[in-house]
């Protein structure tokens, strides 16, 4: 199958949260069943930098009236994934990120930037003579490719087979009805049937009105997001949608996250010698000047900063366990009041809180490898992939029951994995984390629970045949 696999950010060549993992992973797993995938996204600043050398360019116009559109075909180096950027230097080379500048404020002209980038994926999916090349299944992936399933439905053509996934219905890609205009959208497209969103028009919603089939990244999240409570205001809609949505689990990519092969862990380990995993952990509070005394757990965040991820509540319950000599290892950025808050939790326990603010990859790694337990607390997690890498390194992940965190971690049972709670509360995350502190001393239960978390499977070759027979079933 010829599949145009869209995404605004892919790993390695730029990520800010899971949606990059799986737009770096997926199409690997799909390519190695031989299909014939062409990943597409902008040419962010830097970007050329990172890909292998330029093997075509073409110029695809001037569409919005801001500079000339160029296509670049070339290929992800080490895995040599086929991409396609597209390059227009007055939308994307800029300072910051891929949304938005070096302060967190979105750029004020994202529904332009993803507009032309959606209208290259629309013309892509139609035009075979660009590349000699026409896919037989366009996925699209969150808001930022949404608009491309609009101008297919605008230009009334015969187009693949769409699908769009939803990896973050909170972000839904919504702008002042006044820049709709700028889209060069048709405005009948304008309903309550199509993309209007409260009075605005919404790229994620296009994205799901027009498409063939709408994924999400785990089966809970699936069904969750029917309901106003998870629905984002788009409950409605998908629900009227029920027939065309299925949740199908992301993966991992083990060549990257094991604790056997990664290369950016100081002490490798696998299942047989995980008692070695105690050397990460020395390294890591070595590394942080923490306490080093081993006979008391060490907790972990790595996460993005939002509310979302609900570590307000590990603010208020962590007094309690520091006391008791747990300590905690946090790497993440957003919000500025959490930052603030784990800055004055280190401030006020120097020798068993370390805190860094910002992006570091690699020391996420030696965080996986080095602590005892990952805390997840999430108010909604529509898959979450660092309890999936936690699993692996034999780091118990601690989670509240929600999305795709209720779909991959146990507590008690053949399962039994991890820590689980349902309410978010603060009380409720403290109650399970001394639930952990009691397990981390009854070394046959918590050794038990390492074992069943080592030994699952979230690999993306276990899921790559849903994929395939979801597109199999549309064409
Ligand atoms: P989300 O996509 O909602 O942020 P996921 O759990 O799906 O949550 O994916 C988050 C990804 O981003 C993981 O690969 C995680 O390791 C990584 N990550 C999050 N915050 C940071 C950070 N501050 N530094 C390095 N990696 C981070
Ligand atoms: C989103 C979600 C996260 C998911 C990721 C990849 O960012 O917040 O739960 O794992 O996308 O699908």
């Amino acid at each position: 199958m010829k599949i145009l696999f869209a995404a605004s950010e892919i790993y390695p060549l730029i990520k800010t949260g899971g949606l990059a993992d799986v737009a770096g992973a997926l199409p690997i797993a799909l390519r190695k069943k031989g299909h014939d995938i062409k990943l597409i996204m902008p040419a962010y600043q830097g970007m050329l930098k990172k890909v292998a050398p330029i093997q075509k360019t073409i110029n695809l116009g001037n569409p919005f009236g801001v500079g000339d559109l160029l296509l670049l075909e070339t290929a992800i180096p080490e895995s040599n994934t086929p991409i396609l950027l597209v390059q227009c230097q007055a939308l994307y080379e800029r300072e910051g990120g891929p949304y938005g500048d070096q302060q967190g404020q979105d750029f004020h002209d994202n529904h332009l930037r993803f507009a032309a980038l959606s209208w290259v994926i629309a013309q892509l999916a139609i035009n075979k003579q660009w590349l000699d090349w026409q896919p037989d299944i366009l996925h699209l992936n969150d808001w930022q490719t949404g608009f491309a399933a609009a101008y297919l439905k605008s230009w009334s053509v015969a187009h693949p087979p769409i699908v769009t996934t939803v990896h973050n219905l909170r972000y839904n890609g919504s702008f002042d009805i006044d820049q709709f205009s700028d889209t060069q959208l048709s405005h009948e497209l304008l309903s309550m049937h199509g993309m209007e969103f409260y009075g605005r028009f919404s790229a994620l919603k296009a994205g799901l009105v027009y498409a063939d089939a709408i994924t999400t990244v785990s089966p809970t999240y699936a069904k969750e997001i029917l309901t106003p409570e998870y629905g984002d205001g788009l409950d409605g809609t998908l629900r009227a949608l029920q027939d065309k949505l299925v949740g199908i689990l992301n993966g991992v990519d083990y060549d990257q996250w094991s604790p056997d092969k990664d290369t950016l862990i100081p002490h490798s380990y696998n299942i047989a010698t995980r008692a070695e995993k105690y050397l990460n952990k020395q390294a890591l509070l070595r590394e942080n000047h923490l306490s080093e005394e081993m006979n008391f757990p060490v907790f972990g965040i790595v996460s993005r900063l939002t509310e979302q991820k609900g570590l307000d509540l590990v603010l208020e319950a962590m007094p309690a366990l520091l006391e008791q000599g747990a300590r905690l290892v946090v790497l993440g950025s957003g919000d500025k009041a959490l930052e603030t808050g784990f800055l004055a939790l280190q401030d006020a326990y120097p020798s068993q809180v370390a805190v860094r603010i910002g992006y570091f990859e690699d020391y996420s790694h030696r965080i996986q490898a080095g602590i005892d337990s990952l805390l997840i607390p999430s108010r909604f997690e529509p898959c979450g992939l660092t309890q999936l890498y936690a699993l692996k390194y034999g780091t118990l992940p601690l989670v509240r029951e929600t999305g795709g965190l209720a779909d991959t971690v146990f507590e008690g049972g053949d399962a039994d994995n991890g820590f689980v709670f349902q309410e978010a509360s603060s009380h409720a995350i403290k109650e399970a984390m001394l639930r952990c502190m009691a397990c981390f001393y009854d070394q046959p239960r918590w050794e038990q629970k390492q074992i069943n978390a080592m030994q699952t499977d979230h690999s993306w070759e276990a899921v790559t045949g849903q994929w395939e027979a979801l597109y199999q079933r549309l064409l």
